[in-house]
């Protein structure tokens, strides 16, 4: 059975010393929870959360990584240095990657292939516009999206990448998408998975929602058969906040 995950992205959020004390403020809160739980710093505030989350069972992310793993990549941060400092897992492809710097698809493949080689999991993010919403494209882009991330991945590699769908109408907008809205996309996407790999891999892959998910709207969306989780942004960046969401009554 899938198993919840609730992460969260504090995206360029927190200082070096207030992750560490965010991290501090949400071990205990977090500590039996029923879900997984992961947070993802900025990388300049991994090595101080990492060190405060040692031992827990919080789960370190970094929010982005880059095509290459060492080299004249100016402002990049590289798979082994994630690796060194003890991160798990990757978030890749997130809607500000693609929208704000420009990041294609295909980048996002090779950066999705990068990780799994490295031993790194990887939480590739898929989403529609509002615009792509409006015209009746949100399947036909998750679907382009999922294709293309996870080209030339086999099934053993599907056992490391988690899918997150954030549609980007409703990210830092306070608009989540209905829970049935969110899990039409979901189950389409998870068929999307079973077409490209097999039944069993669709069925065993975690598929989290993102974008406005909160305290008071996380029951409803996580009672959706395919929604394994979310993908938390505004809502993780307080302690009662998150421990109340790493807590949601199931
Ligand atoms: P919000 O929860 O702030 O809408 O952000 C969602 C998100 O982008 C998480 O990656």
């Amino acid at each position: 059975m899938r198993e919840y995950l609730i992460a969260g992205n504090w995206k360029m959020n927190k200082t070096p010393s207030e992750a560490a004390a965010l991290a501090k403020e949400i071990l205990p809160l977090v500590k039996n929870s029923t879900s997984k739980v992961m947070v993802a710093p900025s990388f300049v505030c991994i090595p101080a959360v990492a060190e405060v989350i040692k031992g827990s069972n919080i789960i370190l992310a970094a929010q982005n990584m880059a095509t290459a793993t060492e080299g004249a990549h100016t402002g990049e941060t590289s798979v082994l240095m994630l690796k060194e400092l003890g991160v798990e897992v990757v978030i890749l492809g997130h809607s500000e990657r693609r929208h704000i710097y420009g990041e294609t698809n295909e980048m996002i493949n090779e950066k999705v292939k990068l990780a799994l080689a490295n031993g790194l999991k990887v939480d590739l993010c898929i989403g529609e516009l509002l615009e792509e919403r409006e015209a009746g494209k949100a399947e036909a882009v998750c679907y382009e999206q999922l294709e293309k991330g996870l080209a030339g991945l086999s099934k053993a590699d599907m056992a490391n990448v988690m899918i997150a769908y954030e549609p980007v109408w409703a990210i830092g907008t306070g608009k989540t998408a209905t829970p049935a809205d969110a899990e039409a996309i979901h189950a389409a996407c998870r068929g999307k998975i079973a077409q490209l790999f097999d039944e069993a891999t669709a069925q065993a892959t975690n598929i989290q929602y993102g974008g406005s998910v909160k305290p008071d709207n996380v029951k409803e969306l996580m009672a959706m058969e395919n929604i394994d989780g979310g993908l938390i942004g505004g809502a993780s960046l307080t302690a009662p906040s998150f421990g109340a969401l790493a807590n949601f009554d199931k």
